[in-house]
């Protein structure tokens, strides 16, 4: 018989697993306590742009493999498999993870779950959620200890959402019981028979892998950018640096951009969540080490402020600035801990009219920053600008062309804080072009 899958939480994890699950064959529900998110996404639309998302869920919201609701009646005694796809963002003034939504779904479907199942969790957790969360199953739910709880962290890359679900290029079981590691196997067979590997091991360790992926990927960026400093002040170029170590294996050349640091809806907080647990536990060198990673990270932006400051030459008041780019990286609208806006935000309180352009998240970033201006265009960002950043990736950015955006600015001075402008190409059309970390 054809699994049945639910998935709890359908903003952009759950809607991707939603999705992925129904490619795999199986038969899904996606639970959503948001009625006018569950209506769109029956009709196959994404809450989100998420390249190739909304073209699956069409596909099979209209199979009918795939549909979505707001009740957990219809999916407790339902689902072969539960996944917990909600979200875990900071709290509130301090670093650690604010858990409630990934509680109020052991208060909506425990008392549901009459018949042996299995959930598994995916949200990204303080290590020791698994455990505590299997015991309120246990506790609360009419199946008593029929409720199985496993851990499978999601790796999910935003613009690669739709890829990373149906190819993980790793599979981390955290179980507590052989059962669940062989349902698991029936889960991810497409993924494990095309060659995924797995690993399997306890919940703990499944907790701490996703902390600790994100963790070693922002030391990687944060240790490129303390490069790029070393770099500014030497004549060194730091993306040809970061290409020579990339040669190295043990290395490899990815997350080694120089750039305005990280950001988005993963890395910040849960590098901050891991410290803060850390604190918990009582296990200090991690946090020493991390607190540095997030401080270079801060750092970064100013950088860039002071740079383009420099090139102003004055103060930043009366002086017009365009800001190419508000997502927080390319191929996504996510503006959340987006350097780009940030930085923008931060020179406009200096005294500075700043214009952003975005070619995808302008809604999301107007609704954030609602003072700042924003143009419909690269070209229009710029027009009387005195000084223009590149500060999100977007590959349009690269074909502009700088003769002919010469002739809209004040002053024809850039600040590639992406570091993959074509320097000559600017140079040559007679702008001022500064990178940091390149000479
Ligand atoms: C990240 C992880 O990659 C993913 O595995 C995890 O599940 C969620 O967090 P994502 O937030 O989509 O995914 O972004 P990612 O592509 O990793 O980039 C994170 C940030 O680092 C972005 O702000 C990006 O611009 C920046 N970055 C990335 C760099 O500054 N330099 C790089 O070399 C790579």
């Amino acid at each position: 018989m054809t699994l049945r899958i639910s998935v709890i939480g359908t903003n952009y994890l759950g809607a991707n697993t939603a999705a992925g699950m129904a490619e795999f064959g199986f038969e899904v529900i996606g639970v959503e306590i948001n009625e006018s998110r569950v209506k769109l996404l029956n009709e196959g639309k994404a809450p989100l742009y998420e390249p190739g998302l909304d073209p699956l869920l069409k596909k099979h919201t209209d199979s009918g493999r795939l549909r979505f609701t707001t009740d957990y009646r219809e999916i407790a005694d339902w689902a072969d498999v539960h996944f917990i796809c909600v979200g875990t963002p900071q709290s509130d003034g301090d670093y650690a993870a604010d858990l409630s939504q990934v509680d109020s779904v052991v208060e909506m479907l425990a008392p549901h779950l009459t018949k042996p199942t299995l959930v598994v969790g995916r949200s990204t957790v303080p290590v020791g959620t698994a455990a505590r969360l299997h015991e309120r199953f246990r506790a609360e739910s009419p199946a008593g200890d029929g409720v199985d709880l496993a851990w499978q962290p999601e790796f999910l890359r935003e613009a690669h959402g739709v890829d990373d679900t149906l190819h993980p290029d790793r599979l981390v079981f955290g179980v507590a019981s052989e059962a669940a590691e062989q349902r698991l196997r029936e889960v991810f067979a497409t993924p494990i028979a095309e060659g995924s590997p797995v690993v399997v091991s306890n919940r703990e360790t499944a907790e701490l892998v996703k902390g600790a992926a994100n963790a070693f990927l922002a030391t990687k960026i944060s240790f490129i950018n303390a490069l790029a400093e070393m770099c500014d002040v030497t004549g060194a170029d730091v993306s040809e640096l970061a290409d020579a170590l990339g040669f190295d294996n043990r290395i490899g050349r990815g997350m080694l951009n120089a750039g305005p640091g990280y950001g988005g809806g993963c890395l910040p907080k849960d590098l901050r969540s891991f410290m803060a647990r850390a604190g918990e536990l009582g296990v200090e060198e991690i946090i020493t080490f991390l607190r540095a990673v997030d401080e270079i990270n801060r750092r970064r932006r100013s950088r860039i402020i002071d740079v383009a400051h420099e090139l102003v030459g004055a103060d930043w008041a009366g002086r017009k600035v365009a800001v190419l780019g508000a997502a927080f990286k390319a191929g996504t609208d996510d503006v959340r801990s987006s350097p780009a806006l940030d930085i923008a935000g931060r020179i406009q309180l200096h005294g500075a009219t700043v214009t952003v352009y975005d070619p995808q998240a302008t809604e999301n970033a107007r609704r954030v920053r609602p003072t700042l201006n924003y143009a419909s265009s690269a070209t229009q960002a710029c027009e009387g600008a005195h000084v223009v950043l590149h500060l999100t990736e977007w590959p349009e950015f690269r074909e502009l062309d700088p003769a002919e955006l010469k002739t809209v600015v004040s002053n024809p001075v850039i600040v590639d804080g992406r570091l993959l402008l074509d320097a000559e190409a600017w140079r040559a059309a007679g702008w001022i072009y500064r990178a940091p970390g390149k000479p």
